[in-house]
């Protein structure tokens, strides 16, 4: 494979018969790859949400379209409320028959300096990235535990849960916490068979994230790595049907690095 232009690689069935709930799924990055990987991996149905009602639309099409997968559903869900989150949740269990595994995609993130920062944006940021992971997670296990068929929870974290940058101490405060809530809630929900993992992917440069941050800040973040470029965002989902299918049964309450990060 050559490691700066990789080739998109092929299904291996990781998901055969699985039902699969993403969040944060009808955006250009992560989320969607994943519910297409998920499709392409054999799931058998699948639930998507996001805030964006019309892209949500849009996303639920092209998943049906691109994977020829029927079972598609989208709801909208805002994972910063717990009405929100209880509803998706009760959403997928009834509409693809409880769910197998979930993919706590959403995170907020925005730029800043520290002693710049109002409490407000602070607290926005955590509140999506973290403690809407934690909504997720919390009444997923209480769902999962009482359904009795175990199940699997893949976190999104990030490189920045270990390493600093400028301007970003909220969410790497936010996606530290994802990895320690990982650590966490894993060793709890072992007793009833759920598996929990997170991945901290480096960087994933999709349109939306092109528009929204500095090209000097892209082009330096893009050159610290070993391969000189970002990764796909299907190479993250990729790591995260490993950590959710069958292979990983020895793994839970890890945090897995995404990374051609050099130090
Ligand atoms: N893109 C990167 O370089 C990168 C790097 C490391 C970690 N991550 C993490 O990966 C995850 C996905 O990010 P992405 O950049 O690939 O974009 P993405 O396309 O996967 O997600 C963006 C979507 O999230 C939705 N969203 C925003 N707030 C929400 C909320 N409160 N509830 C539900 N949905 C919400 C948006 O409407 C949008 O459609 C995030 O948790 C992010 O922090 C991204």
């Amino acid at each position: 494979m050559d490691l700066k232009n990789p080739e998109y690689v092929k299904s291996h069935g990781l998901m055969e018969g699985r039902s699969v709930l993403v969040t944060a799924a009808a955006g250009a990055g992560i989320g969607f790859a994943a519910a297409t990987r998920a499709a392409e991996e054999g799931a058998r149905a699948i639930v998507i949400s996001d805030i964006h009602e019309g892209r949500l639309d849009s996303a639920v099409q092209k998943l049906k379209h691109e994977t020829g997968l029927e079972q598609v559903f989208g709801k909208i869900a805002n994972v910063a409320e717990e009405p929100d989150v209880q509803a998706l949740i009760d959403f997928a269990q009834e509409k693809i028959g409880g769910v197998d595994v979930l993919i706590n995609n959403a995170g907020l993130g925005t730029s800043k300096l520290l002693i710049e920062m109002e409490d407000d944006e602070w607290h926005r940021v955590i509140d999506v990235t973290l403690n809407g992971t934690m909504r997720m997670t919390r009444y997923m296990m209480k769902v999962m535990k009482a359904r009795g068929q175990g199940g699997v929870i893949v976190n999104n974290a990030s490189v920045l849960g270990w390493r600093a940058q400028k301007e970003q101490a909220h969410y790497a405060a936010a996606k530290a916490g994802v990895m320690a809530l990982t650590r966490c809630a894993a060793l709890e929900a072992a007793e009833f068979n759920v598996r929990i993992n997170a991945v901290s992917p480096s960087i994933v440069l999709h349109p939306m994230l092109r528009k929204s941050a500095s090209q000097e800040l892209l082009e330096e973040l893009e050159s610290r790595e070993a391969y000189g470029r970002a990764a796909e965002a299907w190479e993250v989902a990729n790591v995260m049907m490993f950590l959710a299918s069958d292979y990983a049964s020895y793994m839970t309450g890890e945090s897995l690095s995404v990374s051609s990060q050099r130090g």
